[in-house]
């Protein structure tokens, strides 16, 4: 296959829409198509207002605009898309799976079979496919098996190329990747196709962060990539309850540990635990396949660190709990932040849910405050637990237009996302207009602690002793 033309993406989700933005941006010679059959979707992805884009990351607006009409377009015609396209990126959902066989810790990959078996049915020209969501090792395989039924009886290549952006940076990830890795098969009509994505990076992507290996290093780096990832923050987790009771400050402590070159600094922020759609359901995966080869040693390593991160958000729950004197049953606690990290509108897998439930079990009242994060998405995150009635929700928990309006009558205070404007916050303000005592529980070590405490703030920090 010679030079890539036209592109299709089956998913314009967190990964889709930032990433093929970006290919458009870097290859204006080559035409991108990003495809779902979520409708909505695709029709806020054409908003003529760039501000209401479906997802929010800084710097997207301006790829978009630059390269939206030109070279990148936004359909619902998924059929049309595959036939068209020479490569077609699978960039689809692939959450943990609810029920059956694996229910809690697979991946579900109904999605991307469905793409696998609508591109075979489809296509009439030879494809190259690239797996850009996260699967499990060896998934390849089964796409292939699928693809080789096409009635048409084209030739398909399969190729690994895990997406590594974090959201709230995605941009910034995907215009300057650590690396970019591709897996293919080692044959020559899969080194031709490994060398046709390669091409397409090498736009704007050094030569050197190219790394090329076979599919299932590449499928299973992904996922062990996420897990140590995760695994530093559950560490850095564990030894902040560990501070809390010996007068080790956690912050000290981290700084300390990061400055030695061989551990680095990055990802040592200790906090309420962590969140989003993928490293819960990434190690859960990892676990599953560990425990599906008879690997029980290596599943139990790794699915300690989910365990210390639910067990991280439990006990900021109950912290508030116990510091309310166990009465929390209709006391305000105001939520300072609801997406899982700042920057972003997701809110997949937030701790702010976990730790709104637990309260909400004790029959609190809670007022949240998210700057990016819409009114319905809470209310639908709160439903989706299933542990309360819609109504009791809408009853219970209000959503506020400001952080003024959220901590008002509060007797307490959480910070569950570490928005920068939360810094800026005029905190003598909210100090007056609340209950006292006033308490604060800082879940991201973002506030100051000492001028909290001046202002007469009860304050509760990730991994600093306690008042
Ligand atoms: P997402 O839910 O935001 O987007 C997936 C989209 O795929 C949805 O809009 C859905 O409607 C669409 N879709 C599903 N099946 C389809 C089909 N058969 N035909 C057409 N459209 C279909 O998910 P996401 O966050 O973009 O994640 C996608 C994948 O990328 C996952 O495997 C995830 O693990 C991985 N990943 C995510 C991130 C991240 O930061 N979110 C980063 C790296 C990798
Ligand atoms: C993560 C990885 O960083 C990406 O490389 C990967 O591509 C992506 O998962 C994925 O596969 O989905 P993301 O979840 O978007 O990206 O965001 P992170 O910056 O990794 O943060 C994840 C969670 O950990 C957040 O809740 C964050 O607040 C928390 N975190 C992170 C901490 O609590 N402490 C830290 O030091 C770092």
């Amino acid at each position: 296959m010679g030079r890539i033309k036209n592109i299709c993406c089956i998913g314009a989700g967190y990964v889709g829409g930032p990433t093929m933005s970006v290919i458009a941006q870097k290859c204006p010679n080559i035409r991108v198509v990003v495809v779902d059959s979520n409708e909505a979707r695709i029709a806020a992805w054409n908003q003529e207002d760039l501000s209401q884009l479906p997802i929010y990351e800084p710097g997207l607006e301006q790829v978009v605009a630059e390269a939206r009409g030109r070279n990148l377009f936004f359909s619902k015609e998924v059929n049309q898309a595959i036939l068209d396209a020479d490569m077609i990126f699978i960039s689809v959902n692939t959450p943990t799976k609810t029920y059956g066989e694996g229910k809690g810790m697979a991946a579900d990959l109904k999605w991307v079979e469905a793409c696998a078996r609508q591109i075979a049915d489809v296509a009439t020209s030879p494809k190259i496919v690239v797996e850009k969501s996260t699967l499990p090792v060896r998934t390849a395989q089964a796409i292939k098996d699928i693809l080789q039924n096409s009635p048409s009886k084209v030739s398909f290549q399969v190729l690994s190329n895990p997406e590594f952006l974090a959201e709230g940076t995605a941009v910034q990830d995907l215009l300057n990747p650590d690396r970019v890795l591709i897996g293919g098969d080692q044959d020559p009509e899969g080194q031709a196709a490994i060398q046709a994505l390669v091409e397409i990076y090498q736009a704007w992507v050094p030569m050197e962060k190219i790394l090329t290996t076979n599919v299932w290093s590449s499928e299973l780096s992904k996922l062990t990539a996420n897990a140590f990832l995760a695994q530093r923050v559950s560490s850095i987790n564990s030894v902040s309850e560990l501070c809390e009771v010996t007068g080790a400050d956690i912050e000290e402590v981290a700084k300390a540990i990061g400055t030695d070159s061989r551990i680095g600094p990055k990802f040592l922020k200790a906090s309420v635990g962590f969140g989003g759609s993928c490293f819960q359901k990434d190690i859960l995966n990892l676990v599953y396949i560990c425990r599906s080869f008879q690997l029980h040693e290596v599943a139990d390593y790794w699915e300690q660190v989910v365990k210390i991160n639910a067990h991280q958000r439990e006990r900021f729950a109950k912290k508030i709990i116990k510091s309310l004197y166990y009465t929390v049953n209709g006391k305000t606690i105001a939520f300072l932040g609801w997406a899982f990290k700042k920057d972003t509108n997701d809110t997949r897998e937030s701790p702010a849910i976990y730790v709104a439930d637990a309260l909400l079990d004790e029959r609190a009242l809670l007022a949240v405050y998210d700057p990016k994060v819409a009114e319905e998405k809470i209310y639908r995150d709160l439903d989706f637990l299933e542990n309360r009635s819609s109504e009791d929700n809408k009853r219970l928990v209000q959503v506020a237009e400001s952080a003024y309006e959220a901590c008002k009558d509060a007797s307490a205070v959480a910070v569950l996302t570490e928005w920068e404007e939360f810094n800026s916050l005029d905190w003598e303000r909210i100090y007056s207009s609340m209950q006292k005592p006033a308490l604060l529980f800082d879940g991201r070590n973002l506030l100051n602690k000492q001028a909290l405490e001046k202002i007469g703030f009860i304050v509760h920090a990730i991994g600093k002793s306690s008042p």
